[in-house]
């Protein structure tokens, strides 16, 4: 199966702007005050954001396939369905939607293993939360996910 061009049905033309090309222009446009350590920033956070909650997501997927083989026959089963024998055709967007089990089974590896296991907020004013309590400037709130996800 070949995964280099997911979107490979679509024309040169057609093709979406990058991220990169994105921020370059709108600084050459002088909109927003867009500085250099702005656009680097930002292209850090995608890079990272994006690759390392990708391969950890793919990596429980397929540890939890590997534990669990009726499941993994299940997702087999929907594979040949949608591909048949052609290991050579390029996946395409449309394909996506028909792979509902493999969306089930990425799911409930994102509830078990979540890529961002925790969010962190401070609070940068005072926040009154109801008419008693006020949460002062600087205190600071963790949310588990990892733990949420796992509640009854
Ligand atoms: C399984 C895949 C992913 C998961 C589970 C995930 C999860 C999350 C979560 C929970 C946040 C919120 C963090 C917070 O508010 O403290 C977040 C933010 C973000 N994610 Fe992802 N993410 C995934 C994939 C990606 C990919 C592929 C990209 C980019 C290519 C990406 C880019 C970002 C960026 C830029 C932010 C920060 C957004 C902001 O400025 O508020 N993520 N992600």
């Amino acid at each position: 199966m070949n995964l280099d061009r997911l979107n490979g049905d679509e024309s040169p033309e057609k093709e979406k702007q990058k991220a990169l090309d994105l921020l370059i222009r709108e600084q050459e446009r002088g909109q927003f005050g867009i500085t250099d350590k702005y656009i680097r920033d930002e292209i850090n956070a995608f890079t990272f954001a994006g690759h390392d909650t990708i391969a950890s997501a793919l990596t429980f997927t397929v540890f939890l396939l590997a534990a669990n083989p009726d499941e993994q026959e299940k997702l087999h089963l929907e594979l040949d369905e949608v591909f048949g024998n052609d290991r050579d055709r390029n996946v395409d967007t449309s394909d996506l939607s028909r792979l509902k089990y493999l969306e089930c089974c990425f799911k409930e590896s994102l509830r078990l293993y979540p890529s961002a296991p925790f969010l962190m907020r401070k609070i940068d004013k005072d926040f009154q939360l109801d008419e008693e309590i006020t949460l002062p400037t600087g205190l600071q709130q963790d949310r588990e996910i990892a733990w949420d996800n796992k509640l009854p």
